[in-house]
């Protein structure tokens, strides 16, 4: 080719003899200008995709921590850019991320709550991801699930696109949480993540619901499936004909042991920035959202669930043996509990 190209050269140049027709030179001339022409595009191309190249790995390399938004200083700590493994976060590589746990007990109203937050297009809440044993066996297991959950490299369904504002996950109280709640602590203030505590006011309530819930793991009311949780009314009603019996000698105790653990979580990690939420708040008072939403620092939506209350109504119609409950509950502490506390 380069042999050509040579001779081709040579042959122009020694075109001197006037005999040959002029249009013949002029076809060799611009067969020269258009091989010329090609040879330099080539060239051209090459280096202008080798300069992309090059300036496409600047980009990566140089790639700055990004310009904090306006915030004050406090907030340093709780705003986040992180850079995920598993995908890129794209346009909105330079929004801050938010980080969070919802601590709970078991039938507090956290998987209805769950489901509110998911609704946000920019709220990812992954649910009970230490319900699995092995990731609460130490601390360091504990400590590298979370770090992947906060770089948004845990992968469930309720993971949101690369514009997630607010990550975190759902975390009860047995599952871990108060065991190794000193290390927990420190990674939550040295990490910036925010708790939301969600309790349940009334524990009368809260039991019925466990003791519905685990009899229903045997039961299988619903066509031979367990459920927790349900979607219609249809099956909301099934699954609350059944009523429970509560031994009435451990009541009392158990109550308190409730109580007293909620109150021990509130004050381990009452240095962690915290909101604290009620249940029955929520269901009351739907501006509870909005608080949340605020603390989250995500903009503000209407948030929806599709989950329908099992046990709605009056107390003395959701269990077996309601008179020993009412003599047993009277005149303590406790007694609240026996009234109706809100209307659904
Ligand atoms: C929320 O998500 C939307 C759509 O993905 C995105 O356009 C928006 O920037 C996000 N907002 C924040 C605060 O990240
Ligand atoms: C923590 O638990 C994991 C899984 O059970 C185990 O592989 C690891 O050795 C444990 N680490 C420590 C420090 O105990
Ligand atoms: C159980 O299955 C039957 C037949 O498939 C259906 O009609 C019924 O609605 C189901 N019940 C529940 C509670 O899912
Ligand atoms: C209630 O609980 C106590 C203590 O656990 C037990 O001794 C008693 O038999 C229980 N009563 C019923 C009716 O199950
Ligand atoms: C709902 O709660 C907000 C504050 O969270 C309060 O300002 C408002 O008055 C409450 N509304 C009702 C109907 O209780």
């Amino acid at each position: 080719m380069a042999g050509d190209f040579r001779l081709f050269i040579k042959d122009i140049l020694t075109i001197k003899a006037p005999k040959k027709s002029p249009l013949a030179l002029r076809m060799i001339v611009l067969t020269f200008a258009m091989l010329c022409g090609i040879y330099i595009c080539s060239i051209c191309l090459k280096q202008i995709s080798s300069r992309t190249n090059i300036g496409f790995l600047n980009v990566q390399v140089l790639q700055r921590p990004c310009e904090p938004h306006i915030i004050e200083p406090w907030e340093k700590l709780y705003v986040h850019y992180p850079l995920p493994q598993t995908f890129s976060r794209a346009e909105c590589r330079c929004h801050p991320v938010r980080y969070f746990a919802i601590l709970s007990t078991q039938r507090s109203g956290s998987g209805w709550f769950e489901t509110l937050l998911n609704s946000h297009m920019n709220i990812s809440s992954n649910g009970e991801i230490f319900s699995v044993k092995v990731r609460r066996s130490n601390i360091s297991t504990i400590v590298e699930t979370l770090d992947k959950v906060y770089n948004l490299d845990w992968l469930t369904s309720a993971s949101k696109n690369e514009c997630t504002a607010a990550v975190g996950l759902k975390w009860m109280l047995n599952q871990g949480l108060m065991q190794h709640h000193e290390e927990i602590v420190k990674y939550f203030n040295t990490k910036g993540v925010s708790a939301i505590f969600l309790f349940r006011r009334n524990l009368l309530r809260r039991m019925i619901s466990i003791l519905a819930n685990s009899y229903d793991q045997d039961a299988k009311l619903l066509n031979g499936t367990h459920k927790s949780h349900v979607h219609s009314p249809h099956e909301a009603e099934i699954l609350a004909r059944y009523k429970p019996t509560i031994n009435t000698t451990m009541l009392i105790p158990n109550l308190r042991q409730v109580e007293e653990m909620t109150a021990k979580a509130l004050e381990n990690f009452k240095s962690t920035r915290h909101i604290t939420l009620y249940y029955e708040d929520i269901i009351k008072n739907q501006t509870k959202l909005i608080e949340v939403q605020d603390f989250l620092k995500v903009p503000r939506m209407d948030l929806k669930s599709r989950q329908v209350k099992i046990h709605k109504g009056s107390l003395s119609q959701q269990v077996e043996n309601w008179d020993d409950i009412q003599k047993a509950l009277s005149g303590t502490l406790y007694e609240s509990f026996l009234h109706a506390d809100y209307r659904m």
